[in-house]
């Protein structure tokens, strides 16, 4: 999170009327403004191609936070945000709509309505991200003549390593490196941040942190939602595009990365970096143990009866898109050689969760005679990052009572205070933007260390025309999905509660 000036400045935002900015910038940038935390002459102009005016957009805009904000719903402060908004209709089948755009932000500037730094957020499908870079290149609108330029690009940057080349290609035709802000929203929420303050910050767990005290380490995303509408994407994408190469191979880099030089973007991001170059690419032979696909099938969530994934809308009925997805990694360095780390995501799950669990080896002596070693547990260190924001440690204790019998308990350490408000991972990161601090972003080189770790398996799949395992949605997934373990004992660590 950036302590840095809070500068004015224009957002314009490209898809204003779309899914993401209903669901996140809209809602994150009226927190801001609650806050106090946007410069009070900053503007955000909502581009789209509906024929909305600026008083259509605010109606919308306020419905998208009301549901949002639900009774935390304030009047004024939607009456004060509105002030700040602007809608700007754009159609890109017109060949002179850039310049007519550059004609309108150009003298919106010189006559002081907007602010001349200017993030401009690609809220688009990625395919329309050249089309819109090149007409703001090409037109003078990424010069910092007056003042800042700043782009923000949502993921996912390419479709494997060759596309993530080409998309940067393009990009960095009109952009330096210093005005990319690649968004992983990951980074942004709340115990994510704070893997880098607990590991950092306290002195109790470096000592432990490597290969001679952590058995494995377990990243699980799930969800119980399914494809809902975005089956477009998501069929031609999958699971381990989806989710994996980009937000559990973050969440990976933070937990294993040595300590930076500094806080700063390009320390920070040199350590990632080194992770995943460092990790032991997969390859065909070890392919059937190291990764893990599945699909879900009709089942129930919520007490709900839910289809199954070939029967979503626009789902092609033979594809063998995977919605589950499975990967061991190791990490080839001193700290880390030998210990798995496991990746997991799913839709259609038993709970929508998302956590890291660090998993330590057995106590190297059995003292306590009348307990077998196999009833001994291990500890494990739980970063729930969501729905719960909370740090666990779990210890084996003894029961209370004449017999020697143990437990697991839980140290909990709760990462919000009562009456303290979560705050969402895109108020933080568009923060990030505004001033200019890109250490919760990807750095291109990230990007394409990530695609080649993902890639190898990817390519398999996609020649593998078998159908694929299903899981009935509400399940945690194949048990099959154990054949990337390591040892036989080891079990997916569904929840945050101590496991009886
Ligand atoms: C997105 C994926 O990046 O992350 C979605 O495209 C996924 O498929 C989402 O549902 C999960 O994010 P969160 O914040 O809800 O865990």
């Amino acid at each position: 999170m950036s302590t840095g000036e809070i500068e004015k400045a224009t957002l314009v935002i490209f898809g204003a009327t779309g899914n993401l900015s209903r669901i996140k910038l809209m809602p994150a940038l009226y927190s801001l403004d609650k806050a106090g935390q946007l410069h009070p002459e900053t503007k955000i102009l909502a581009t789209g191609r509906r024929d909305w005016d600026k008083a259509k957009c605010i109606t919308e805009v306020r419905s998208w936070v009301e549901a949002s904000t639900g009774e935390r719903f304030d009047n004024d402060a939607f009456q004060r945000f509105s002030e700040r908004l602007d809608y700007y209709k754009v159609d890109y089948s017109y060949s002179d709509i850039w310049s007519s755009l550059k004609q309108y932000l150009e003298s919106s500037i010189s006559s002081g309505e907007l602010p001349g730094n200017m993030a401009f957020y690609m809220a688009i499908r990625p395919a329309e991200f050249g089309l819109v870079i090149d007409g703001l290149g090409d037109n003078g609108l990424l010069d910092e003549n007056s003042g800042w330029r700043r782009v923000v690009i949502e993921k996912p940057f390419g479709y494997d390593l060759s596309s993530a080349c080409i998309l940067q290609q393009l990009i960095s035709h009109h952009l330096q490196e210093q005005q990319i802000f690649r968004i992983d929203h990951y980074l942004g929420k709340g115990t994510v941040q704070n893997i880098n303050v607990f590991r950092f910050a306290n002195t109790m767990l470096e000592p432990l942190w490597n290969r001679n005290y952590i058995d494995h380490v377990q990243i699980t995303h799930s969800e119980t939602a399914g494809v809902g509408t975005r089956a477009a994407y998501y069929d031609s994408s999958g699971a381990m595009r989806d989710m994996i190469q980009s937000h559990l191979l973050q969440l990976l880099s933070l937990v294993a990365m040595e300590p930076p030089a500094s806080m700063d973007a390009e320390d920070l991001r040199d350590e990632k970096v080194k992770v995943l170059k460092s990790i032991r690419p997969i390859t065909e032979e070890d392919l059937s143990t190291r990764a893990f696909r599945a699909q879900y099938a009709a089942g129930e969530v919520n007490n709900e009866k839910v289809r199954g994934y070939l029967d979503e809308k626009d789902v092609p009925a033979d594809s063998n898109t995977e919605t589950y997805a499975a990967l061991k990694l190791y990490i080839d360095n001193w700290r880390w050689r030998g210990v798995p780390f496991y990746l997991r995501t799913g839709k259609r799950m038993a709970k929508r969760q998302s956590m890291i669990s660090i998993c330590f080896r057995h106590p190297p002596q059995q003292l306590f005679r009348d307990v077998s070693k196999l009833e001994m547990k291990q500890n494990w260190l739980l970063l729930g990052i969501q729905p719960c924001n909370c740090l666990r440690m779990e210890v084996t204790v003894k029961e209370p009572g004449f017999e020697m019998q143990m437990r697991q308990t839980s140290l909990n350490a709760s990462l919000l205070d009562e009456g303290e408000i979560k705050v969402d991972a895109y108020e933080d990161l568009l923060l990030d933007v505004m001033q200019g601090d890109r250490s919760l972003f990807l750095r291109n080189d990230e990007v394409e260390y990530a695609w080649k770790i993902v890639d190898p398996v990817i390519d398999a799949w996609s020649k593998d025309k078998s159908p694929l395992l299903t899981y009935p949605a509400g399940s945690w997934g194949p048990p099959e999905s154990r054949v990337i373990f390591d040892k036989a004992q080891t079990r997916w660590r569904h929840s945050l509660d101590p496991v009886a």
